[in-house]
């Protein structure tokens, strides 16, 4: 994905064991579009070489702010100038403490100083000891550089190089790249509480059987992702599927339709936003047997009962109307024909303003989807692309309903 194309990133590297990641992250940089030009201190060259990283980056790396390759000899300004972001990972507790105090006798701290802090926000990713990271001064530091303006990225928490186990690694690469990514992201949902489900459920017929369908979680997971970068607070109730949540969510595992709406009770109180992304059982088995059923070689078959399941979004979306909460309420639809006519009935069926229908068996397991957005009045179409842009859009949209003041009815 060209998430970062056309960003041009300073990637500053200091002194820690770290740096090794840096490489890596350098690469994901690139892979995602941005530019990225290398400036590393003098510790940073004791971990990795520059000619790694002018490897990895395609351009000179620089670390002296003597250096006379720049025709008009100010390195600081001109690398400060040309960027979008500077991202400094790993930043050891001793470049915090330089830039918390506005000094700058190398040249990354230089540049960082010299930088417009209006247009080239400054990213950091700390990367030290358990006991270093905890420390007051660096606590500290890290509050001023906040204050500062600067955005202080997490860190990890494992083993560490030292031998220790605590906080303090730097994020991983990807973590960092998804922190970027969502940094650049506008925030139209800052503010808002977003409660999604994603998956499918699976109902249990005996301790090692169930049924369960082809969802795969992907379209709700980047939904969740979507409105966490968009700047909400997210809460993902997920179904069974192996997927990596995303940067920031809180996420609740469930297995069954009624294990779900246990979870989404729970949430949907703090919620302003609920989108009902899971594809949850309409039946299950009405009993559940505490023992494997045997075959037992007298040719017949068990015979299964069902039962209803709850239909999750049509409860939140009728208990919010009743309690006259703001509540706006999303459905989707998995149709495998007549899109529209299917999605129309049912938005008005779960008592939602806004149904978003789509093609089952087209996007079941894969990475992009077509959507169809269907409200009182019309019908939109986002055409087919990566489940993570269109979960985009579809935010951007839902963000705009309701600062128009979108009301969670059917109209
Ligand atoms: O009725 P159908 O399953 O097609 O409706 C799909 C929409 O309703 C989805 O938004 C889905 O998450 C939600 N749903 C639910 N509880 C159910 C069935 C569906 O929340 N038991």
């Amino acid at each position: 994905m060209n998430d970062l194309a056309g960003k041009h990133i300073v990637l500053g590297l200091t002194g820690g064991i770290a740096c090794y990641k840096s490489a890596e992250l350098c690469r994901a940089l690139i892979k995602a579009g941005a530019t990225v030009q290398v400036v590393m201190t003098e510790a940073a060259g004791q971990f990795i070489t520059p000619v790694t990283m002018q490897a990895l980056s395609q351009r000179p790396v620089y670390g002296s702010q003597w250096d006379v390759r720049a025709d008009n000899n100010m390195l600081h300004i001109n690398l400060s100038r040309e960027a979008d972001a500077c991202l400094i990972a790993p930043a050891s507790a001793d470049f915090m403490a330089k830039l918390a105090q506005g000094r700058a006798d190398d040249l990354l701290s230089l540049l960082c100083l010299a930088r417009p802090r209006q247009t080239v926000p400054l990213l950091i990713a700390p990367a030290m000891n358990r006991e270093m990271w905890s420390h007051p001064a660096t606590q500290r530091n890290v509050a001023q550089l906040c204050a500062d303006g600067a955005t202080v990225l997490g860190v990890g928490q494992g083993d560490q190089a030292c031998g220790e186990t605590g906080d303090g690694r730097m994020l991983e690469p990807q973590e960092l790249l998804d922190d970027l990514v969502a940094f650049f992201q506008a925030k139209p949902m800052l503010g808002q509480q977003v409660l999604v489900t994603a998956g499918p459920t699976y109902e249990a017929i005996d301790p090692v059987r169930g049924i369960t369908n082809l969802s795969s979680g992907k379209m709700g997971f980047a939904i969740a992702r979507a409105a966490r970068e968009a700047g909400a607070d997210v809460t993902l109730v997920a179904g069974p599927v192996s997927l990596a949540t995303p940067r920031g969510v809180r996420r609740v595992d469930v297995l069954s339709a009624r294990d779900m709406q246990a979870a989404v009770a729970q949430h949907v109180g703090a919620a302003t936003v609920f989108i009902a992304c899971a594809a949850v059982a309409d039946w299950r088995p009405a009993v559940a047997a505490d023992q494997k059923i045997k075959k037992d070689g007298s040719g017949l078959v068990p015979e299964l009962g069902f039962v209803e399941n709850p239909d999750i979004l049509a409860a939140v979306a009728q208990s919010a109307r009743a309690q006259c909460r703001a509540l706006y309420c999303v459905g989707f639809a998995a149709e495998s024909q007549d899109l529209l006519a299917n999605a129309q009935a049912k938005r008005a069926r779960k008592g939602v303003p806004l149904l978003v229908g789509n093609i089952g068996p087209a996007t079941f397991g894969q990475d992009d989807n077509a959507l169809l957005l269907v409200d009182e009045a019309r019908a939109q179409e986002l055409p087919r692309n990566s489940k993570l842009v269109l979960a985009r859009q579809l935010i951007a949209n839902i963000a705009s309903r309701i600062r128009a003041g979108g009301r969670n009815d059917a109209g």
